[in-house]
């Protein structure tokens, strides 16, 4: 009789849900192991290896993961700016899609999100679209052009979640000092995005064999390399807190292993398209993989790997970054780099870290669900009775052929079309409310039913 009635307007309406069967993944907690959850009025009221208790509505998750709810450290919504590729709504409601419940969106829209009034309009649109908790970082300096600085404790108190000129490396030492300075009297996070914007030049992809069968003028290892340890050394200079967006080389996974074994407060991510691909995959001169910093090498992303598995790399994050099929569609060195990630960052992590290379689940969501909660303090991140729950539930099995033209994003830009890849994405909870569910069936008591219908 429930035919036609969602599984969302049935999970609204209920008062208690039961989700059984699960098997339970949380780092923080050290669990692992089938364990039901019980979730009254959106608040997870209990959580043991069996319960039976009647519930309004019962979903049988036997062969799903549960997650704390997984967090995406990084992504860029085009909104104010630029609508057409993203907007705050469309990017959240692949957020939800892709598992997350969490998001921390780059200021590098137009203008930037370099003053109170911008902050304060992303988490309107955010709250008004509902699809995922919005996290803005603020700008590091004014228009993001490197030359004065933010007024960091207004963006701050507005809800900031960290600072960062992200889209654009801070070019001058001098400036990255005062600018990390004043992100430390203020106790904020900078998210540096290092490359030096000399050694980058005109280049289009990473220079290495391939830039140079194909022709084209390359982006050195150094660039990055240089820049993460200016910064690092920066960070050890100020004492200020340092992460470190979308390692892409080996020299900085080197120089941030280093870095941590000597005490200084640095944190970095990676992003899949990193660990799934390499500079390779320009050969036929295709502009969707051309991304900033560019795909590396066989080595670099073997390294990457071997950074993520050691802690050296925190957390992953997708860096999706949308851009419209017009501006995409050109050749290599007129389209803007950048590559949309939330719709398939797990199944790409799963295929290529949890089935190719071994990494445990345990790992896995300790990338995107329990680093992430510590690098930002945005809270999450496990699973606390009494706390609105925050899930994502995923199959680590489910192959599915990636169709960009199914995706919630405004963009098209995805280097993954076409793979099939083991691992998808089933639930997303976020503060309570079902916010993507595909594929599960929801068992109305037959006392809600009735009152339902
Ligand atoms: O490839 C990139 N695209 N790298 C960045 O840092 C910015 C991003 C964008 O905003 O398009």
């Amino acid at each position: 009789m429930n035919e036609g009635i969602s599984t969302g307007e049935m999970w609204r309406s209920a008062e208690t849900i039961l989700l059984r069967g699960g098997r339970l993944v949380d780092p923080a907690a050290e669990i692992d192991g089938r364990q039901d959850l019980f979730i009254r009025r959106g608040r997870l009221e209990g959580m043991a290896a069996e319960i039976s208790r009647d519930a309004d509505l019962t979903f049988d998750l036997s062969g799903l993961v549960i997650a704390p709810g997984f967090g995406d450290a990084h992504v860029h919504l085009r909104e104010p700016g630029n609508e057409d590729a993203e907007t705050i709504a469309s990017g959240s409601l692949a957020a939800a899609r892709g598992g997350f419940t969490r998001i921390a969106c780059m200021p590098n829209t137009q203008p930037s999100l370099d003053t109170r009034g911008q902050i304060e309009y992303v988490l309107r649109q955010a709250q008004a679209a509902g699809h995922a908790r919005v996290y803005p970082v603020g700008a590091a300096t004014r228009g993001r052009e490197g030359a004065q600085l933010t007024e960091m404790h207004e963006l701050q108190a507005a809800g900031a979640v960290a600072v960062s000129d992200d889209g654009n490396p801070i070019a001058s030492s001098r400036m990255m000092r005062r600018v990390l300075e004043y992100a430390r009297t203020w106790g904020m996070l900078l998210i540096t995005h290092a490359e030096d914007p000399e050694l980058v030049g005109e280049g289009v992809m990473h220079e290495g064999y391939w830039s140079t069968v194909l022709g084209l003028q390359g982006i050195p290892a150094a660039a990055e390399g240089i820049a993460v340890a200016r910064d690092v050394r920066l960070a050890e200079l100020t004492g200020a807190r340092l992460h470190v967006a979308h390692v892409s080389t080996r020299e900085a996974v080197e120089t941030i292993r280093a870095a941590k074994a000597r005490g200084v407060a640095v944190t970095a991510e990676t992003a899949p398209h990193y660990i799934a691909l390499t500079d390779e995959a320009l050969k036929d001169y295709e502009s969707v993989y051309r991304v900033n910093p560019p795909l590396r090498s066989a080595e670099d992303r073997e390294a990457l790997i071997a950074g993520l598995r050691d802690g050296t790399l925190d957390i992953l994050a997708t860096d999706h970054a949308p851009h419209t099929v017009v501006a995409k569609d050109q050749e290599l060195a007129a389209a803007p780099p950048g590559m949309i990630g939330m719709e398939t960052a797990v199944g790409v992590t799963l295929e290529v870290l949890r089935h190719r290379e071994g990494l445990s689940l345990t790992e896995i969501v300790a990338l995107w669900a329990t680093r992430p909660a510590q690098v930002l303090g945005w809270g999450g991140g496990r699973l606390k009775l009494g706390e609105d729950a925050d899930l994502t539930i995923f199959d680590e099995e489910a192959s599915w052929q990636v169709e960009p033209e199914r995706f919630a994003s405004r963009a098209r830009n995805c280097p993954f079309r076409g793979w099939t890849l083991r691992g998808r994405v089933r639930m997303t909870v976020c503060g309570g409310r079902l916010t993507h569910s595909e594929g599960v069936t929801a068992c109305p008591s037959e006392r809600f039913q009735t009152e339902f219908s």
